[in-house]
């Protein structure tokens, strides 16, 4: 159903240090069930794909690099008003800006380093589910 349902991506340095599970917690205590999960790494080229709206960025080929340096978690989650919510719980881009709590101010290391993805619309949570998963992968 549209408007209950996001995408996320816990990125490859919170992965690599040990805090995916603490991540995941937070996104269980936020309210957030998990209704598709898995471990995973972009390639150079399905980075570039999924963050193809930024290309004309100036942190466009940093970002494809580190996107594609090691594994991360992909999940669809479901909630009422799920994108507004967890944009919420993730806090700000720039952790120096996130709110005390937020998962980003917990966890992220920087601007660019900053531990979790999350869908800015409806649309793009489908688009961004669709990239990752197979209807059958994802439950409910
Ligand atoms: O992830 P979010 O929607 O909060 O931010 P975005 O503007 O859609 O940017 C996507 C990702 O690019 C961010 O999460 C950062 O990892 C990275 N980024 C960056 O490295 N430097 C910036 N000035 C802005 C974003
Ligand atoms: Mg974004």
């Amino acid at each position: 159903m549209a408007g209950n349902r996001t995408f996320t991506m816990i990125k490859p340095e919170a992965v690599a240090a040990g805090n995916a599970g603490k991540i995941i917690d937070a996104i269980i205590e936020g309210g957030f069930k998990i209704v598709a999960l898995k471990l995973t790494q972009l390639t150079p080229e399905r980075a570039g794909k999924f963050y193809e709206v930024h290309k004309e960025r100036p942190f466009y080929q940093e970002l494809v690099d580190y996107m594609s340096s090691g594994p991360i978690y992909a999940a669809v989650l479901e909630k009422d008003n799920a994108v507004a919510d967890f944009r919420a719980l993730i806090g700000a881009t720039d952790p120096a800006e996130a709110a005390e709590g937020t998962i980003r101010k917990r966890f992220a290391k920087s601007k660019a380093e900053n531990a979790v993805h999350g869908s800015d619309s409806d649309e793009n949570a489908t688009i961004e589910s669709n990239f990752h998963f197979s209807a059958d992968e994802i439950v409910g």
